[in-house]
């Protein structure tokens, strides 16, 4: 489908708001809980299709306290390898190669000691063996929140920090630290966790990488994850990890987590699209994740492998991509979330903490440790980076280089 909210002409607002959520967001005009009217039997059988494709026979499975089910799939049946480019693929159980420099030794940070691990909820339950993978199970109010079954799971509108769209036609807000000017292969962060409140199902919040390439609404190429709050996808306002690619834009191509076929995941101890805990505190404990994402075989077509906290989690396969199988044109770090101006009024809906990034330590969210693989394939902090920030009176982003301090509340006195 064309995308005429990304495409740069102009929209009130309001005729905006009702073309692109009606047909970009076809769940949001129905609402989350009463799902049950607008299902024929053909729609229904589609999502019980849709189920059985999604959920792969699993070897055991887990029930989470926060109400998922965690299943554990042998690793060689996992989605990835319906994709017809992975039709050969053989699976690479660990990264052929670790790029210099990075430090994964968590001990060596500072700021870990008084920092919990993050863990997942599930956990508490079981565990899953060796040669499986933890995958968050699909239910069927997943799907039919999603309207029809093709959707689930998948962005459809433009997803990427972008300063292009005037402030009337802002939908998705953003605060964000962008490097661009180089060739990338790889890039860290580490992101602070938080439960930002959201005012509606179909608004989200999160704080999240890109690593991008090409052309935004032609031949984009991105490999995102990050951690959010998205009720409409998950059916509670838990925070969640998540990861996303796409190869044509957010078109055709690319999912969350592991809902579509690409994404290789190897590792058994964490589940995407599964609640991570514990959130940190205001003026309190800080909780946070990290995050790697580099380039194996860097001079050639080498797959993208991410490594959560201490743990290689899987990869991205070249294969996957057209523009990215060589490397990145862009990293961005930062929050992003939907404000539906509901009534006419600023969202309420929290980026990071809820709090502006003036008030610091403990208090506000943060992006730290930053650190991209650059042209010349040395591992440096932001060089090139410059803030888009779509509304500073409601969320705001203060950069110190290879840090920032981000977020707000939304709906204040100062952002109406
Ligand atoms: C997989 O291997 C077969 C047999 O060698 C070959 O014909 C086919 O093109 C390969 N597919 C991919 C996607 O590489
Ligand atoms: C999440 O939802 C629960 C139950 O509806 C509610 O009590 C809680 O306040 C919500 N949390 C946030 C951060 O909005
Ligand atoms: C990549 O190529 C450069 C020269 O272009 C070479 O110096 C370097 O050692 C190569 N790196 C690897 C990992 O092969």
């Amino acid at each position: 489908m064309a995308l005429p909210c990304g495409s740069g002409r102009r929209w009130t607002r309001a005729a905006m708001m009702t073309f692109c959520l009606f047909f970009l967001m076809p769940m949001s005009s129905f609402g989350s809980r009463n799902t049950n009217t607008i299902f024929d039997k053909k729609q229904k059988l589609e999502v019980q299709q849709q189920l059985k494709h999604l959920n792969r026979p699993a070897l055991k499975s887990i029930k989470s306290p926060d109400g998922d089910i965690i299943d554990c799939v042998n690793i060689n049946k996992q989605p990835a390898f319906d994709h017809p480019l992975l039709k050969n693929h053989t699976i690479q159980m660990r990264p052929s190669s670790y790029p210099e420099g990075f430090s994964f030794d968590e001990s060596n940070d500072v700021s870990s000691n008084s920092e919990p691990k993050f863990t997942q909820p599930w956990k508490l339950n079981g565990r899953c063996p060796e040669g499986t993978i933890p995958i968050r199970r699909t239910k069927e109010e997943d799907l039919l929140r999603a309207g029809f079954a093709a959707n689930y799971g998948r962005k459809k509108h433009h997803s990427i920090p972008s300063a292009q769209y005037s402030a009337d036609q802002v939908i998705h807000e953003y605060a964000v630290l962008s490097e661009q000017g180089d060739k990338y292969y790889g890039m860290m962060a580490e992101i602070n966790v938080w439960n930002p409140h959201t005012q509606q199902t179909t608004e989200f919040s999160l704080s999240q990488f890109w690593m991008t390439a090409g052309r935004h609404g032609q031949d984009l190429n991105t490999i995102e994850a990050g951690i959010m709050v998205h009720e409409y996808l998950y059916g509670d306002n838990n925070t969640r990890l998540f990861t996303y690619w796409t190869d044509d834009s957010y078109q055709n191509t690319g999912c969350y987590n592991l809902v579509c076929s690409g994404f290789v995941q190897v590792n058994n101890q964490i589940a995407m699209g599964a609640t991570i805990t514990p959130y940190s505190n205001y003026d309190g404990t800080q909780s946070a994740v990290k995050f790697y994402v580099w380039k194996v075989d860097i001079n050639g077509s080498g797959d993208w492998w991410m490594k959560i906290g201490d743990r290689d989690f899987g990869y991205w396969p070249s294969s996957i991509f057209s523009i990215l199988s060589n490397s990145a044109s862009s990293v961005q770090w930062g929050g992003e979330v939907i404000n539906l101006m509901q009534d006419g009024q600023h969202t309420t809906t929290q980026m990071g903490s809820g709090h502006f990034p003036e008030e610091g330590p403990g208090k506000a969210s943060f992006f730290q440790n930053l650190n991209v693989i650059d042209g010349l394939k040395t591992l440096t902090g932001p060089r090139n980076s410059q803030t888009i920030i779509t509304n500073p009176n409601c969320y705001n982003l203060i950069n110190s280089g290879d840090s920032f301090y981000f977020g707000g509340p939304g709906r204040n006195p100062n952002c109406p």
